[in-house]
């Protein structure tokens, strides 16, 4: 029989110790991006990646045992259990119900859904953080982080708040394969989240990742570049060095979009208003203004930039919502 992911950190299924636990949980923004995947099962990514959580903006859960069959409540809206989502759920549970357990799960995010931004990620983070309580498992951070990647794969930065690397790997079930958080806080880095347009995403990151990696050839450059700008995202933050991050970040993005754009048949998320702010944000910078943009699997845009240039920001875009990924967070050392 095929194993089920999970268990390649969870040994056996245990009994509930208590009837309903809930957990929150930070979403994140990649800085150097993941896209692609050296084995789909377990989520394993081709290079190592690194995020900024955003502090208290993320993801609540609340699971309970239920009757009958596994229930999920989205903002308010039951997910259908038969979709695309509601399958991956299902099989993530599977790894871990005793017998024919059910759960309920209520899921609220305090960051816009429509976004894109990364609500996977704090979703089954949150999930995992709650499941860790309702059954006692006393997991570690690591193989929570573990667990979360097998749900998505960028859920596995969302188990810490701050900057977090995800190791890449090389082991086959991902033993190796986990979230490090890194003991750096940058009080005045704010993060700028516009919301460009409300609609679905026109295919999952999971497709258009798997489609990307198997008709660009564009990507065959990603893992040599991503390496490269991890090394200098890396010295740069031991450095405090905004100007380099915010462009490795800027770049990194856009040559992941550039690698979508080169699959066969072309994917692009990005709209009129996206290609928009981003030439904003270049005539800003031509002005002198250190902000910098990245975006993920969806046409919205976050910009980078610190404390002081807030205002001149806010000028161009009154419309962003400002996230402080620092403000409650406190260095671990
Ligand atoms: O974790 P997934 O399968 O939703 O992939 C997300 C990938 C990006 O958000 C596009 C980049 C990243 O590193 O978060």
């Amino acid at each position: 029989m095929h194993k089920h992911p999970l268990h390649s950190v969870l040994s056996s299924p245990s009994e509930p110790v208590m009837e309903q636990a809930t957990a929150f949980a930070p979403s994140n923004i990649a800085l150097v991006k993941y896209w692609g995947k050296r084995n789909s099962d377990y989520n394993l990514p081709l290079t190592d990646s690194l995020s900024v959580s955003l502090d208290n903006k993320g993801t609540t859960t609340t699971i309970s045992i239920a009757d009958g069959q596994d229930q999920c409540i989205l903002n308010g809206k039951p997910i259908e259990m038969h979709s695309d989502f509601g399958k991956r759920l299902t099989h993530f549970l599977d790894g871990v119900r005793p017998g024919g357990l059910c759960f309920h799960i209520e899921t609220t995010s305090n960051i816009p859904v429509a976004a894109g931004l990364a609500s996977s990620a704090s979703g089954f983070a949150a999930l995992v953080l709650a499941l860790n309580q309702l059954f006692g498992w006393q997991c570690s951070d690591t193989d929570l982080s573990r667990m979360a990647r097998v749900g998505s794969g960028s859920a596995c930065r969302s188990i810490w708040n701050g900057f977090v690397k995800w190791q890449a790997g090389t082991e086959a079930t991902g033993q190796d394969s986990f979230g490090i958080p890194l003991d750096i806080t940058w009080p005045e880095l704010r993060i700028g989240l516009l919301i460009v347009d409300e609609a679905e995403k026109p295919m999952s990151s999971r497709r258009a990742m798997n489609h990307t990696v198997a008709t660009s050839d564009l990507f065959r450059t990603w893992p040599e570049r991503t390496a490269q700008a991890m090394r200098q995202l890396e010295s740069a933050l031991s450095e405090k060095d905004f100007g380099t991050l915010g462009h490795i970040a800027e770049n990194h993005a856009l040559l992941m979009h550039a690698t979508m754009e080169d699959a066969k048949p072309p994917v692009s998320y990005s709209t009129e208003a996206t290609q928009a702010i981003r030439k904003k944000v270049w005539k800003l910078r031509q002005d002198g203004i250190a902000v910098f943009s990245t975006q993920d699997a969806g046409p919205n845009i976050k910009l980078l930039f610190l404390q002081p240039t807030q205002s001149v920001v806010l000028e161009t875009f009154p419309d962003m919502e400002i996230v402080e990924p620092f403000k409650t967070h406190l260095p671990s050392a």
